[in-house]
């Protein structure tokens, strides 16, 4: 069920006679905010009668539009409103006859999409080899919700995992591995001692990083201590009108000089914390030339030598085993995880192929796409030989677009690769794969309390693992301390608790995660995302479980509330009632909108404003003791098909309900 479409409908049939372009001014149909002016308004009449120029005012010209309008058979006679708004009210009959139709549907009235085209959808993709961390979610939680939607949407979805498993924190594990493993230890304990190994080494690369880096962070100071003086001379030279463009100058040239000793102090403590370290101390003077030769590692491996590629397939399983926990507990699956080692075989016919086309040529020994668009080109192979990450996304381009015939494939990718993806995209055209959407679904970062990107304390980023553990004890802490179970009878299990607090834990992180339009940054803060009140998972979770528990004193089952409807028909008395179920029928509207946008935080507002509706309901409507069988009968219509659609939305966030709570 998708009003809108079906007023765009009627809309387009009116129109006909007004333009030669119905469609975008059919498009002009928004659902209200404010019921003052119905459930849905047309915008069309304004533009259109400025469009006509035919010296009728806007009110004139929605005046003939609904003159024209079939609407009856759904709507309420369509009204004109300021200066030619049409504002159109669904009416009673079509909103309970709507309610009928989805009571025990579990498609819940949304029309399955009929296309053999898949839609592709690259999502979670982390580099493996370390843990994963809270830089995980966003791409892992986003893609997983676009995933749920759009095939219970009924697009054939194929998700593939693109797993950075052939990248240079294999040469650093490699190199660990070589240098300061144990060979016991790390077979008794793989996953520990990969990790650990990874942190080592990666420290001490940083470490030399830094080092390298002083001196060109030495030079910025000096270039940025220059700038605010020769800012300053010109602001003490500027004439009046120039004087606040000079000072503004000088306030930026002074806050470039900030970053500046900034990024000069966070190098030189990053080389005091390992110099300080007793144990990684030692390893950074004798490994003077870890940098690099991490670089030769990944290099080995990649030209197939024998005791990397050994060690790569020893390593590899029990990198994916530790990956594969967190998206068993975060119930994430995927068709394919084919990873980036699955391409490399493809790469060198690729760069041939791109050769071949003339889109790729030499530059200073490396093998580059120019694009018109860009300044930088795209490197695909360089000097050494080396493959790119690029290089793998066009095989993997080119091999998704054969194997899987898509009309779209999705990146769900951070924000700061939107580079990269333009480019990629921009050479898919060249490349001949032009029947497909390619869409970067870009997203931003998860920040601190303090506003800036999450860390530790230590400056490493933080551990999904640990982020869900403390999610699910707070959750624990709120919907299961001594004081609220005493009220549950019979008593919850100890298991029954343990699935609730991971169920509005977990809900918790996905559900914050998902609020906020994924374009945007957002503080990562548990108080407010773990909370009965507020707009919070647990929120909507525990408005089902109150669905529940109406249903369960009621004593009737969902079959026995649909011959009850039969029995004694539909009938609203109360606006709470007719609001709630307006706003069950918008569901479709709503997934669709999640669609369109790439934003699973539309389903998110959905499922909110659902369960305030409900809320409201529930406080002005009595289900058990109401007054007569046809009132009885519609509001236990209203909770079974409430709490479907709440069950189904959460569902599609891959968030769990529970039964009580
Ligand atoms: N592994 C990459 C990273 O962690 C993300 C891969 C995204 N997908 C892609 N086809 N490039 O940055």
């Amino acid at each position: 069920m998708h009003v809108p479409h079906l007023l765009q409908q009627r809309f387009m049939d009116a129109l006909g006679e007004f333009t030669d372009q119905p469609e975008q001014y059919a498009a002009m149909i928004r659902a209200t905010s404010d019921p003052k002016h119905g459930d849905y308004q047309a915008n069309c009449a304004m533009p259109l009668a400025k469009r006509l120029d035919s010296g009728q005012n806007p009110r004139e010209v929605a005046a003939m539009l609904v003159a024209k309008l079939k609407l009856d058979d759904f709507c309420e006679p369509a009204e004109i409103a300021g200066p030619g708004f049409i504002n159109l009210k669904l009416n009673d009959s079509f909103l309970t006859d709507s309610l009928r139709e989805m009571l025990g549907d579990d498609r819940c009235g949304v029309h399955q999409v009929q296309t053999d085209k898949s839609i592709v959808i690259d999502f979670s993709s982390p580099n493996v080899a370390k843990p994963m961390h809270v830089g995980h979610i966003r791409s892992t939680v986003i893609g997983d919700s676009l995933a749920r939607t759009l095939r219970f949407l009924g697009y054939p979805v194929v998700t593939d995992n693109h797993l950075g498993d052939w990248g240079t924190q294999f040469g650093i594990i490699i190199y660990g591995y070589k240098h300061f493993g144990d060979p016991e230890v790390v077979e008794a304990n793989p996953v520990t001692e990969l990790a650990k190994l990874y942190r080592i080494v990666n420290q001490l690369v940083e470490y030399r990083k830094a080092i390298k880096s002083l001196p060109k962070l030495k030079l910025g100071i000096e270039d940025a201590k220059q700038s605010v003086s020769q800012a300053k001379t010109d602001a003490q030279n500027a004439e009046d009108k120039q004087l606040k463009k000079a000072s503004k100058a000088v306030a930026a040239a002074e806050r470039r000089l900030i970053v500046a000793q900034g990024n000069l102090t966070s190098a030189e403590e990053k080389i005091a914390t390992v110099e300080q370290d007793v144990d990684l101390g030692p390893k950074a003077e004798e490994h003077r030339t870890i940098d690099t030769d991490v670089l030769e590692e990944t290099a080995r491996l990649h030209r197939g030598d024998e005791e990397n590629m050994s060690l790569w397939n020893r390593f590899l399983p029990h990198c994916k085993d530790e990956i594969n926990r967190m998206y068993q507990r975060l119930d994430v699956q995927f068709d394919h995880t084919f990873g980036e080692s699955f391409y490399h075989p493809m790469l060198s016919k690729v760069t041939s192929k791109l050769e071949e086309l003339g889109l790729a040529s030499d530059s200073d020994g490396a093998l580059c796409v120019f694009l018109p668009e860009f300044d930088a080109p795209m490197i695909i192979r360089k000097q050494d030989g080396a493959y790119l990450y690029a290089t793998t996304d066009l095989a993997t381009l080119e091999y998704r677009f054969t194997e899987f015939n898509p009309s779209e494939i999705l990146y769900v990718v951070d924000s700061r690769q939107s580079e990269h993806f333009d480019k990629l995209f921009a050479v898919a055209d060249h490349f001949g794969l032009k029947d497909v959407k390619l869409v970067h679904v870009n997203f931003g970062t998860v920040l601190g309390e303090d506003g800036r990107p999450m860390k530790t304390r230590s400056g490493s980023l933080i551990g999904l693992e640990s982020l869900l553990n403390d999610a699910v004890d707070r959750a624990k802490q709120l919907v299961c301390n001594p004081e609220r179970l005493a009220t549950f009878d019979p008593p919850m299990t100890a298991d029954e608790q343990e699935n609730i607090a991971e169920a509005v834990g977990i809900g918790a992180i996905k559900f914050a995660d998902l609020s906020h339009h994924r374009t945007s940054d957002y503080r990562f803060n548990l108080d407010k995302m773990v909370d009965l009140e507020g707009n919070t998972s647990a929120y909507v979770q525990y408005s089902y479980a109150r669905m529940q528990k109406i249903l369960q004193n009621a004593n009737v089952t969902e079959e026995q509330v649909a011959d009850m409807v039969t029995k004694h028909g539909l009938e609203f008395t109360h606006a709470a009632e007719r609001n709630l179920v307006l706003q069950l029928v918008k569901f479709e509207e709503a997934l669709t909108t999640v669609h369109n946008d790439y934003a699973p935080n539309h389903l998110v507002d959905y499922l909110l404003k659902t369960a305030k509706a409900y809320s409201r309901f529930n406080q002005c409507c009595h289900v058990l003791k109401a007054e007569t069988d046809a009132i009885r009968s519609t509001r236990l219509a209203i909770v079974v098909h409430c709490k479907q659609t709440l069950g189904k939305g959460l569902n599609l966030l891959g968030i769990d309900v529970v039964p009580r709570m």
